[in-house]
Parts: C-alpha cells; sequence; structure tokens
C-alpha cells in the first residue's frame, strides 16, 4: 500500500505529490520555501500503560489543582509509575464548577474515566487501584449521562 493510499483522518488526502505543488504554487515567487508533505510523523510516541489529563486551569487551581497534581506526581514517582504513566497539565475540561478535574485513559473505560472534585487525599487511592492496578475507583468517578438527542 502506498502512502497516499492511507486514509487520514479526515478521509483519504491529496497525494504527497499534489500537497507539495499546492504548496509551492502558494509560494511562488519565495525562493527557499518549505514544502510541507503530509505524511506520518518520523518521531514515535512512548507506549504508556495510562494518560492523566489533569486540569490546572482557573476554577480547578481555585480548588487545589496545583497541590493535587503534586500529589498525584509524587505518588505515581513513590509507586515506581513514572514511565508508566503520563500525567498532562490542561487548561480546562469544561466542567470546572465541580474541580479539580482529572480524566484517566487506559483502555479501563474506553472513553476515559472521569474524576470530578478529586481531591489530595484521594489521589493514592487512584494511584494505587486505577493506575498501579488497573481497576478504576467506582466511588469517585463521575458517572455518564446518556447524549441529548440530535436535533433533525
Ligand atoms: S478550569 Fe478545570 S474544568 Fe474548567
Amino acid at each position: 500500500m502506498a502512502i497516499e493510499d492511507i486514509p487520514g483522518p479526515r478521509g483519504p488526502g491529496p497525494s504527497t505529490e499534489a500537497t507539495i505543488s499546492k504548496k509551492k504554487k502558494s509560494k511562488k515567487g519565495h525562493e527557499g520555501a518549505v514544502a510541507v508533505v503530509d505524511a506520518r510523523p518520523a518521531a514515535k510516541v512512548r507506549d504508556y500503560e495510562s494518560h492523566v489529563l489533569i486540569c490546572t486551569g482557573g476554577d480547578c487551581k481555585k480548588r487545589g489543582a496545583k497541590d493535587v497534581r503534586k500529589t498525584l506526581k509524587g505518588e505515581l514517582r513513590a509507586s515506581g509509575l513514572l514511565g508508566e504513566v503520563r500525567t498532562d497539565a490542561v487548561g480546562c475540561l469544561g466542567l470546572c464548577k465541580h474541580g479539580p478535574n482529572a480524566v484517566v485513559y487506559d483502555g479501563a473505560e474506553t472513553k476515559g474515566t472521569w474524576y470530578l472534585g478529586l481531591r489530595e487525599k484521594d489521589v493514592p487511592e487512584v494511584v494505587e487501584e486505577h493506575l498501579a492496578n488497573g481497576t478504576p475507583v467506582r466511588r469517585l468517578a463521575a458517572e455518564r449521562r446518556p447524549r441529548k438527542a440530535a436535533k433533525k
């Protein structure tokens, strides 16, 4: 299979050559213009067991998100999980009034496990039960409500 036959996130894209020539056309007259090539990135992403997105946005920060994050990192380090669990701070998860909030993506829940109102004292349990043993902490995890029906 040629690279141009591999569908991209929005379906089959233009061929690499087409992309280059379009870019060159738009940069006509600019010597040294760099052509952008639609191709798979050369960099590889580490195969983490889990990915935790922790909100450190304004509302979550006011409610102690930075301390929760610090505690999470400390617990991960103490458990030897720093290389297995990736953590990233994000600006907002859209549920500000419930913060501090975090989402864990690890395959336990295909759509992620959302922890709303996560407190420092709950972090060791999340690390031990969820991130080390793969079992989300049900008493702390938010339930999902059904989506609203789409308008026709
Ligand atoms: S500020 Fe944390 S969810 Fe919006």
